[in-house]
């Protein structure tokens, strides 16, 4: 039966998520290695950029990442959403504004990721499109050190509302109405076309794809 089968499932599963992800897919690791005690897995979490370089390099399984380049050959399956939404402290004075113009944003202090990081590069290309060149403040190597100095009161900031959701619940930050956010993306499940998923790496896409976070809820709701 099923059960028996998995007792006997053996095996390691290199995973590498996005930094954004790491707020969804460890979560899962728990239920998952209960329910599959014989698989070990190991989890690589790092920005856009570095994990095309470990996919090009073929060193690991699995990946969750967002939109595949086209130059490589991979077999992709939709993950699920990652919107960003646009961050700020309580007391910022856009905070209960409705409807904000994306130009307003160009007077605001903005805290960036990293280069190479998604999230940076889908906020620069939604301002670019809109004409508005950010005030950059700051520039910080994770999401978490973006939401500590939001809170702060350095800056506004662009982040997976994956990585807020406990924030913005909590009321320590809020999601600014600005006309065209929340910006959609999507997490997809990947790895290259040339490689056979082990039955143990199988296992586990397989249970990220039935164990799927949902949009989180938005600010105000
Ligand atoms: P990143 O992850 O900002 O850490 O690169 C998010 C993404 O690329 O969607």
């Amino acid at each position: 039966d099923v059960a028996a089968l998995r007792g006997v499932e053996r095996g390691r599963v290199r995973v590498a998520v996005l930094t954004t992800a790491q707020y969804v897919v460890p979560k899962l690791l728990g239920a998952f290695c209960a329910s599959h005690p014989g698989i070990d897995v190991a989890m690589h979490v790092g920005n856009r950029e570095a994990l095309l370089q470990r996919l090009a390099a073929n060193q690991d399984d699995l990946y969750v990442l967002g939109a595949a380049p086209e130059h490589l050959d991979v077999v992709t399956e939709p993950f699920a959403d990652n919107p960003l939404v646009l961050i700020a402290p309580p007391t910022h004075p856009l905070a209960r504004a409705r409807d904000i113009d994306p130009q307003r944003l160009a007077e605001e202090p903005f805290v960036l990721r990293e280069p190479g990081s998604g999230t940076r590069s889908t906020a620069e290309r939604f301002f670019a499109e809109h004409g508005v060149s950010l005030r950059v403040r700051l520039e910080v190597g994770s999401n978490e050190a973006v939401k500590q100095t939001v809170a702060g009161g350095l800056g506004v900031a662009v982040l997976s509302a994956h990585a807020v959701a406990a924030e913005l619940a909590l009321g320590e930050l809020v999601a600014l109405d600005v006309r065209g956010f929340p910006l959609l993306r999507r997490w997809q499940l990947l790895h290259p076309a040339g490689k056979r998923l082990s039955p143990a790496a199988l296992a586990f896409k397989q249970w990220l794809q039935t164990h799927r976070p949902t949009f989180p809820p938005a600010a105000g709701e």
